[in-house]
């Protein structure tokens, strides 16, 4: 069969990102320009910000990819770009630079949903079997995914109010740690012990998730400690945080894997960086025997676009294409 080269583009929030994909499979070239030093100066990231930076990365990081891959335009087989969900400014520039390069050189168009580029990440390490429990874990998302087969997209669990990422990011924030919260509450929680004490989460359905609670517990945990004249382990409210967060995340996949027919496991998004959540999915995954598991790379967990190619690879071979007037959707789902 002929190989199929994607050109991918991802610029949903706040990494402008291009790469070069063969057969979903092969990273020919991945460039990512990330904002996170702008937008941590802001605490968080402003959207009128991001578009503009976007507006100025697009074509840089394009040039380089394709020079990067040692291709040219005419080996390209089409143009993958995340459609949606994401910040309505910054999606629109990524949008509007595929489509122009599908007009210029005429090549199809493949409108990819990002959450689903998370998932595919999970195609450069091995080959996904179905039925695939996907535990998307992103700032935006936290939902469990049961596919049956390629690109057949069910939710069968999702978060009741915040999602992990924004979670731990909040968490960071009251711990006075630089935005983005996730990876430095993970750093710090490996020189800390969980000996703070937070409630067990409840929810309404037990494959749903809910992560405000638990951020409110750090809250009002650090203000009980202020009153009391007692000192702060950072450290150990984030190591108490994590255990908290991660063994009511890990729960509901266990919930998932007793009551349904899952052949693999595999985590999706940025929280899938998360150093103790890798370890947990390993340490547990060993002892199911008949289901398998795969990680994603590090450089595959935070937004890229290599995963838009992989996502967008299994669109082109299932002829999913749109028109030149597609646009951004901030909230498409799956
Ligand atoms: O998937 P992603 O890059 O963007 C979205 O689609 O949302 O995920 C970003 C999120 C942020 O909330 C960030 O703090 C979190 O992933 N994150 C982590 C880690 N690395 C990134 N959270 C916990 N531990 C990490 N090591
Ligand atoms: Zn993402």
């Amino acid at each position: 069969m002929k190989d199929v080269i994607l050109l991918a583009l991802e610029s949903s929030c706040d990494e402008t990102a291009c790469a070069i994909v063969k057969n979903g499979k092969e990273i020919l070239s991945s460039k990512v320009a990330s904002q996170i030093d702008v937008h941590t100066r802001y605490g968080g990231v402003v959207p009128e910000v991001a578009s503009r930076i976007h507006i100025e990365n697009i074509s840089i990081i394009i040039k380089e990819a394709i020079e990067e891959a040692g291709i040219s335009m005419d080996d390209v087989d089409g143009i993958a770009v995340t459609v949606g969900p994401g910040l309505i400014g910054s999606l629109h520039i990524g949008v509007l630079a595929a489509k122009t390069l599908a007009w210029a050189y005429h090549k199809p168009l493949i409108p990819v949903q990002h959450l689903t580029g998370h998932i595919y990440a999970n195609a450069f390490v091995g080959d996904l079997q179905f039925p695939l429990l996907a535990l998307v874990v992103s700032g935006g998302h936290t939902e469990l995914v049961l596919m049956k087969e390629d690109y057949d997209f069910q939710v069968i669990g999702t978060t009741q109010d915040d999602a992990i990422g924004e979670a731990y990011d909040k968490v960071g924030r009251v711990l006075n740690l630089p935005y983005p919260g996730g990876p430095k509450v993970d750093k710090l929680a490996k020189e800390g012990t969980p000996r703070y004490q937070l409630p067990k989460v409840h929810t309404d359905n037990p494959l749903n998730f809910s992560f405000s609670g638990l951020k409110s517990a750090v809250l009002q945990s650090i203000k009980r400690l202020e009153r009391n004249g007692e000192e702060l382990s950072v450290p150990d409210m984030c190591a108490s945080f994590q255990e908290a967060a991660l063994g009511h995340l890990w729960s509901r996949v266990e919930s998932v894997l007793d009551e349904y027919d899952v052949k693999q496991v595999v985590l999706a998004g940025g929280v899938a960086a998360n150093s103790r959540l890798r370890e947990i999915c390993t340490e547990k995954m060993s002892q199911r025997k008949n289901v398998s598991y795969i990680i994603p790379p590090l450089s595959c967990c935070t937004d890229n676009a290599a995963m838009i190619g992989a996502s967008g690879y299994i669109a082109y071979k299932k002829g999913i294409f749109c028109d030149l007037d597609v646009e951004a959707d901030p909230s498409l789902e799956m």
